[in-house]
């Protein structure tokens, strides 16, 4: 078992990664116990991860009264209807302010999860368990929570930190082979971000993650854990560095957007969006076309997109860009690499060379 800490004063927390956390009887009890009553808990997952997991958690959770809330599956149910649907079922079942609230499942799970525990009463306990790689290595770090409305995606939320993640390497064996893909676009973001060594430990490891080796997948969750721990700790609202976890996300925002939503996996979006943020620095000289090549091509061994839908132009990204919540002032910010290992956010790349780019 390895343990990661979030520090952040007296809500600090510990990310527990490890083979069987979830699936062995008692292991969740052991891990929470001194930290958490686990007297009456309230489990939170939707109908694809129950028939998988739910017994298995309340196996290895041991608590002594469990409830627990199915949402349908999908992004379509991160909504101000299933976050009342929530708040009902809550008062219905008596949960009060000692409720441990548990999110077992991927982001949309634990964004929704975490909403609703953050207003419950004003806020009650939450644990995450996520199931889906890239909510192993991103949402359920770092107490970013919300649902979606018509007009927009993850518009109204909170910050609000969870008392602890446990993650169980168990849980990839069943997630389908494109969602694993797009969960290793955000492994891969950690790599050039902010960690040279971890992006070439990557492209050194990847038959052992893609067969799913448990050290090896112990190893990278761990590191984007640590990379995110240490970013969110410095910056937890948001206000400079945590800006640089959203490298990729201004162009894949734009795709995602563009093609309706669903239709590319978030993760494939950011994997193209990423090629097109290293294509812009390099235009700028920062990065060289070597640098770019390795990152295209590690995306490409994962088979991710390495470049966005042949028929978007340049003004269609543009238009997207202008809604994108990383505005200020008017002005569209970049995340762009400055080398592999090293990323600054900027607004001063022009119109031209994004055409350039762009096509
Ligand atoms: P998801 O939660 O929709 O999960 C993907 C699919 O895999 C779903 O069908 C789910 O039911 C299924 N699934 C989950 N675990 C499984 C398992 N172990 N075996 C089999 N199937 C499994 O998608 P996601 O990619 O985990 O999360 C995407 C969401 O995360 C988006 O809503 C996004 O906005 C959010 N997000 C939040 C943050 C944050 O900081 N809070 C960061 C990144 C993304
Ligand atoms: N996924 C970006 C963040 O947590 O800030």
């Amino acid at each position: 078992m390895t343990i990661v800490r979030v520090e952040l004063g007296e809500r600090s927390y510990p990310i527990h990664i490890g083979q069987g956390t979830l699936t062995t009887p008692r292991a969740l009890h052991t891990l929470l116990q001194n930290a958490l009553s686990l007297q009456k808990v309230t489990i939170i997952t939707n109908d694809v991860i129950a028939p998988l997991y739910l017994d298995a958690c309340q196996r290895s959770l041991a608590a002594d009264s469990v409830n627990t809330i199915i949402v349908p599956d999908g992004e379509a149910n991160k909504s101000l209807e299933w976050f009342a649907n929530i708040q009902t079922a809550l008062l219905e079942q008596h949960a009060a302010r000692d409720t441990l609230i548990i999110a077992l499942g991927g982001g949309v799970i634990g964004d929704l999860t975490g909403f609703a525990a953050a207003c419950y009463q004003r806020g009650v306990p939450f644990v995450q368990i996520p199931t889906t790689l890239l909510s192993q290595v991103d949402s359920s770090v770092g107490g970013k929570t919300a649902v979606n409305h018509p007009l927009g995606k993850n518009m109204i939320g909170a910050f609000y930190q969870p008392q602890a993640v446990v993650i169980d390497t168990d849980t990839l064996h069943t997630l389908p082979a494109r969602e694993f893909a797009a969960g290793m676009a955000e492994v891969i973001k950690y790599g050039i971000i902010y960690d040279a060594d971890f992006f070439a430990w990557l492209e050194q490891n990847i038959d052992a993650l893609q067969s799913k080796h448990t050290d090896a997948l112990v190893y990278a969750i761990k590191r984007c854990c640590e990379i995110k721990a240490e970013i969110v700790a410095n910056d937890e609202r948001e206000q400079g560095q945590r800006a640089l976890l959203n490298l990729g996300h201004t162009f894949g925002h734009a795709i995602e957007a563009e093609q309706g939503y669903g239709e590319w996996l978030h993760g494939e979006a950011v994997a193209a969006g990423m090629v097109i943020a290293c294509q812009v620095a390099e235009q700028k000289a920062w990065l060289s076309a070597s640098e770019t090549r390795r990152v295209s091509t590690l995306l490409a061994q994962f088979n991710l997109p390495v470049e966005g839908p042949v028929d978007m132009s340049s003004d269609d990204y543009i238009r997207h860009m202008r809604h994108d919540k990383k505005v200020l002032r008017g002005k569209i910010r970049f995340i762009l690499p400055k080398s592999i290992g090293q990323a600054v956010v900027t607004d001063d790349v022009d119109d031209t060379l994004l055409a350039n780019v762009l096509g």
